[in-house]
């Protein structure tokens, strides 16, 4: 018990600053760093996260020394099913076992000047199936024009997750389908508790 409270008082601790990276580079508040390459991002929407987007963190924790999932969220367009807090809240829930080693944050604007400002060099990509190229592709080179100096990195999702996406799976919750599958144990209740009361803006 006393240890799941101190755990609790260190991701307060490192959440205290969203959207400037602080929780995962001491100091970084604001500044521009130069990337590192071994410092990725995992952007997304996340809404909800998804066993398909733990098992891109995953793999990407294997390649990179630090990543940092980072939920992107528009304050003048939030349709979103969950606010970038609760998303932030989700992914940590979800990685019980990559405490110290997943940070989860939320930003808007450009990713690109999120990851200047956390001085990441990787933006990780999952890709399911071909259909994602195009979206992906666009992204991509959008992404490389802005900022030449960060490179994207695509890690293919575990077959078992090629057809998950958080689009569908609210679809087939809001309509009382079975997601067990899709969505991680951890976050489920809160998933079936919001589509019972659908979040207030
Ligand atoms: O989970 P998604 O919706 O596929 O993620 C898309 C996301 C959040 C990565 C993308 O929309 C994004 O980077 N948004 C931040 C704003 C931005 O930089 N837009 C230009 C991207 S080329």
């Amino acid at each position: 018990m006393a240890g799941a409270k101190k755990k609790k008082a260190v991701r307060k601790k490192r959440r205290s600053a969203p959207g400037t990276g602080q929780s995962s580079v001491r100091g970084a508040k604001g500044a521009i760093r130069s990337p590192d390459e071994r410092m990725a991002i995992y952007p997304g929407s996340f809404d909800p996260i998804t066993k398909g987007h733990v098992d891109i963190i995953r793999r990407a924790c294997h390649v990179f020394s630090r990543v940092t999932v980072a939920v992107a969220y528009n304050p003048n367009k939030d349709a979103a099913m969950f606010s970038p807090e609760e998303r932030v809240q989700m992914i940590y829930d979800s990685l019980p076992d990559l405490e110290g080693e997943v940070v989860a944050d939320c930003f808007t604007g450009l990713l690109v000047d999120y990851a200047r400002r956390i001085g990441a060099g990787v933006l990780v990509r999952g890709l399911r199936a071909v259909s994602d190229f195009e979206y992906e592709f666009q992204m991509t080179m959008m992404n490389r024009h802005l900022c030449p100096e960060v490179e994207t990195v695509f890690l293919m999702a575990g077959e078992q997750h090629f057809y998950t996406s958080s689009r569908l799976v609210k679809e087939v919750a809001t309509f009382g389908g079975d997601v067990t599958s899709f969505v991680p144990e951890q976050v489920l209740d809160l998933f079936h508790r919001r589509l019972a009361r659908p979040r207030k803006r």
